[in-house]
C-alpha cells in the first residue's frame, strides 16, 4: 500500500471513539483522541485508564504495557491537530450535518494522503465523502460497541474508494485484532440491515399480542442459539437509535417491509427508551 500508518486521530471521544482509541493505541499506533470540550476527551481517557487497568487486574497486560499505551495516547480540542494524522477515524454524534462539516474540515486540514474513515452505523458513506475533494480516500469502519471486545468491523466502501484504501483500511482493522468484513454502501449496510428488521418483527409480536416480550426473547435464545433475545438487545441498544435506524432503512429503500412498528415509535415518544432511560420493554433500576 502507499503509505505506513503512524499517526491515528479518533475524532468524538463518546462511547465508541474512547473505545476506538484504546484499540488503536493497543495495537501500536500514536493516537490523537479529539472532541469539542476538555472535560470529554478527560472521561474518555478515564474510560481507557479503567479498561487497561482491568486487564491489567486480571492478568491480561503487564502494568508496563499500560503505560506504553496511556504514553501513546494524546487528546485534542482542536481539529487542526489533524495534520499530525495519517488515518482518522470519526465516531461524532450519528448526524450527517455534523459529520458533514467535520469531513470538510479535515479535507482541508488534514495532509493529501490521510484516510478520512467514519464509523457511522447509518449514514452512506458515499455522501460523507462528497463533501470532501479526497472522495477515493473516504471509507466506513463500522465498529461494534463495546469496541474492545468485539471482533467485526464492517468496512464499507463508498461508490468511489479506491481499492488501495480498502485494502489499507482491512490491514488497519486487522492489526488492531479485528476481523474485518467488506460491504458496499447501502442503507444499514449488513449488521443494521439484517439486525433491525428482526427487532422490528420482534416489536410487531409484542404489538400484536402474539406473545409477551419474555417469551420472545426466550424463543430467540433457546430456539436460534442468539445470545441475548431481540427485545434485551433493542433495550441495550437504545430504542431511538433502533427507531432511527428503521427510519434510515424505510426511506432509503422506500419499501413498505422497513416500516417502523407503531409501539416502538410510541415508546419513544413516552421516553421509554430502553435501558439508558430505565424503562423499555423491560423496566431497570
Ligand atoms: N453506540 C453504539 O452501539 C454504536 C455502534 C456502532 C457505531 N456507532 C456510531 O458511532 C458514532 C458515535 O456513537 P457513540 O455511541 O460513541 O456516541 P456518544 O454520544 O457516546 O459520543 C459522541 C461524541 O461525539 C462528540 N462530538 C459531537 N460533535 C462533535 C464535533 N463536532 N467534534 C468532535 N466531537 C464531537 C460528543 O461530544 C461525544 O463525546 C455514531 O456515528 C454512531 O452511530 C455507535
Amino acid at each position: 500500500m502507499f503509505m505506513n500508518i503512524q499517526t491515528i486521530m479518533v475524532v468524538g471521544a463518546g462511547q465508541m471513539g474512547s473505545g476506538i482509541a484504546q484499540v488503536a493505541a493497543q495495537a501500536g499506533f500514536r493516537v490523537i483522541l479529539h472532541d469539542i470540550r476538555q472535560e470529554f476527551v478527560d472521561r474518555g481517557r478515564q474510560t481507557i485508564e479503567k479498561n487497561l487497568a482491568r486487564s491489567v487486574e486480571k492478568g491480561k497486560m503487564s502494568a508496563e504495557d499500560k503505560e506504553a499505551v496511556l504514553a501513546r495516547l494524546t487528546l485534542s480540542v482542536d481539529l487542526t491537530d489533524g495534520r499530525d494524522a495519517d488515518f482518522v477515524v470519526e465516531a461524532v454524534t450519528e448526524n450527517m450535518g455534523v459529520k458533514a462539516e467535520i469531513f470538510r474540515q479535515l479535507d482541508e486540514i488534514c495532509p493529501a494522503h490521510t484516510v478520512l474513515a467514519s464509523n457511522t452505523s447509518s449514514l452512506p458513506i458515499t455522501e460523507i465523502a462528497a463533501v470532501t475533494k479526497r472522495p477515493e480516500k473516504v471509507i466506513g469502519m463500522h465498529f461494534m460497541n463495546p469496541v474492545p471486545v468485539m471482533k467485526l468491523v464492517e468496512i464499507i466502501r463508498g461508490l468511489q474508494t479506491a481499492d488501495e484504501v480498502y485494502q489499507l483500511t482491512e490491514d488497519l482493522a486487522k492489526q488492531m485484532g479485528k476481523v474485518p468484513v467488506s460491504v458496499n454502501d447501502f442503507p444499514g449496510f449488513v449488521s443494521n440491515r439484517v439486525l433491525m428488521p428482526m427487532i422490528n418483527e420482534a416489536i410487531y409480536c409484542v404489538y400484536e399480542g402474539v406473545a409477551e416480550p419474555e417469551a420472545i426473547d426466550e424463543v430467540m435464545k433457546l430456539g436460534m442459539n442468539h445470545p441475548m433475545g431481540p427485545l434485551t438487545l433493542a433495550d441495550f441498544i437504545g430504542l431511538d437509535t433502533c427507531l432511527y435506524i428503521m427510519e434510515v432503512l424505510y426511506e432509503g429503500f422506500g419499501d413498505s417491509k422497513y416500516r417502523p412498528c407503531p409501539l416502538l415509535r410510541k415508546y419513544v415518544k413516552a421516553g421509554w427508551l430502553g435501558r439508558k432511560s430505565g424503562r423499555g420493554f423491560y423496566v431497570y433500576n
